[in-house]
């Protein structure tokens, strides 16, 4: 498993991926449209955006859907995924939610998870963003 940095082609191919996937976003409560990419130790990439529901709880975040399509569509049966990327509609500072790091970090461990922070886009492991994280065993 690798935590290298990205490259300038990879981090780029996930934003402009999570930017296309921005356009799906269901946000009609919100209306904070978001669109998230995955990057598997394989090289594929695989999208999400958030979905929302009437009954707010029920909503899901783009990362959390990014990362349950590239589970059910990765053609290795183990998901290891490499780096993470969300974007919002309004370009404003937006790192993934505490669920989302969870759900990161039981398929990448060293993932690398890219997001808007206060003026630039950020690039930090996800063990940065979630320290002491669960794991069964
Ligand atoms: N949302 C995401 O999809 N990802 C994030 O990282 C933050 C929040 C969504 C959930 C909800 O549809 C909307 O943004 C407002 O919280």
């Amino acid at each position: 498993m690798s935590s290298l940095r990205l490259s300038p082609q990879e981090r780029d191919r996930l934003l402009d991926t999570a930017r296309q996937a921005l356009k799906r976003a269901y946000a009609p409560y919100s209306n904070f449209h978001v669109g998230a990419a995955v990057l598997t130790e394989q090289g594929q990439v695989f999208s999400g955006c958030n979905v929302e529901n009437a009954s707010y709880g029920l909503t899901i975040c783009a990362e959390r859907s990014a990362i349950f399509t590239a589970v059910q569509q990765a053609p290795s049966p183990k998901l290891e995924i490499r780096a993470v990327a969300v974007v919002n509609g309004d370009e404003l500072p937006c790192s993934p939610c505490g669920a989302c790091r969870q759900v990161i970090f039981e398929f990448g461990e060293k993932a690398i998870v890219i997001f808007k922070g206060q003026k630039e886009y950020l690039e930090m492991p996800i063990q940065d963003l979630l320290p002491e994280s669960f794991r069964l065993s």
